[in-house]
């Protein structure tokens, strides 16, 4: 028992739980999952698996993404950062509706699923689905030689190291930093972006652990802010563009450890029904960079502060609009929009951390989850 103990403390290398590690661990290894693969210098993106089906990227009308859970979460921010950088059409599915829905599929489609854990049933089944009808099936996988790694066409490993925290988080961001490589190798192929910024887009990509290092430091204030916040009942994460998926995984977050009830929303969408929810009582977390519908998030903010909602919102270092109506600000550096979702992630990764740790909540193992859902 004991020695167990001590072992499992070696494990956290020095952190109170898993999940906290694994947060800070974040900016080693998006770049271990870019090593040798983004050579920003010299203009090159290559991964081993696309190059060798390049030909399967280039012809397909069509990218389907299959994934549960945060990884279907990292599946939407693809969806934007695909159809901007290499204008091929993407769907984004759930494997579990995906699988059962009789899906139209054509062997001109390329279908890319997604699961850290590599075992995820669902998913399994969707890939073995797509297969069946002749399209070409690439995996995302975080655990090396799992199910889904074995049963796809090709892939490329997320180098993230064991996630153990059932609430994922590295497995996240390093997702997210495989796909933007693979949607920048396709952009360069079809030419659908131009020279100056792709080479932009491979500096920023390069310089993104530094900026995840100092969105880290936003640790302090998401504690402060935990502690005003831990008894909600409630919460409503907002965001647009490329950071509405990251609401909804802030709320998942959330939901997850500390079992307060949260909701994502696309920011517009909250008149829409999320708005009569808000009062004094609502803390509204909002993802506002300075890039990607600024002003109108920053309506959204007004909206939510004249129906005296408070207002936590995560902003780009300097902003002033922003800081001057929310109640609370937690700053990120500023990168290229579609990299956004990598900085702007961390803060919300680190309060739901925070508020789970001072509700009392099991935040490794959440009652009633599990690391890999290896059942229908
Ligand atoms: C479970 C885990 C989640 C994970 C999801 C998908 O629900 O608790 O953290 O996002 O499965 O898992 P996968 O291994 O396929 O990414």
């Amino acid at each position: 028992q004991e020695l167990q103990m001590n072992l499992e403390q070696i494990e956290k290398g020095g952190y109170e739980h898993f999940m906290l590690k694994e947060i800070y661990e974040q900016p080693s290894v998006i770049k271990d999952t870019y090593r040798g693969r983004l050579l920003a210098n010299k203009g090159i993106v290559q991964m081993a698996g696309v190059e060798d089906n390049i030909e399967k990227f280039l012809n397909a009308e069509r990218i389907i993404i299959v994934a549960c859970g945060t990884s279907w979460h990292a599946g939407l921010v693809a969806e934007y950062i695909f159809e901007e950088f290499a204008r091929i059409p993407v769907e984004v599915e759930y494997a579990s509706e995906f699988r059962y829905r009789n899906p139209i599929i054509n062997p001109k489609d390329v279908v890319i699923a997604i699961s850290q854990s590599g075992e995820t049933a669902d998913t399994l089944a969707a890939i073995k689905l797509a297969k069946e009808k002749g399209a070409f099936v690439f995996g995302v996988c975080n655990v090396v030689g799992s199910s889904i790694s074995r049963e796809t066409h090709a892939g490329a490993y997320t180098h993230a190291g064991p996630e153990i925290g059932v609430a994922s988080t590295k497995a996240f961001t390093t997702q997210i930093t495989i796909l933007t490589l693979i949607s920048l190798r396709l952009a360069k192929a079809k030419g659908t972006m131009s020279n100056s910024d792709f080479h932009r887009y491979l500096q920023e990509l390069e310089a993104i652990p530094e900026k995840v290092a100092e969105a880290l430091a936003t640790n302090d204030i998401a504690k402060t802010i935990a502690s005003i916040y831990k008894d909600a009942p409630n919460c409503l994460y907002l965001g647009r563009g490329y950071n509405f998926p990251v609401a909804l995984e802030g709320a998942l977050k959330l939901k997850e450890i500390s079992y307060i009830h949260a909701e994502g929303y696309p920011a517009a969408e909250m008149k829409h029904g999320p708005i009569a929810l808000i009062d004094e009582k609502m803390p509204v977390i909002i993802v506002a960079p300075k890039q990607g519908h600024y002003d109108k998030v920053v309506s959204n903010i007004q909206e939510i502060k004249s129906r005296s909602g408070k207002i936590i919102a995560v902003v780009t270092k300097g902003d002033t609009q922003v800081k001057e109506l929310a109640d609370h600000v937690i700053e990120i550096p500023d990168t290229a929009e579609a990299l956004t979702p990598l900085l702007t992630t961390i803060p919300l990764q680190l309060l739901s951390y925070h508020i789970a740790v001072m509700r009392g909540c099991n935040v490794d193992q959440p009652r009633n989850l599990a690391k890999s859902v290896t059942v229908e």
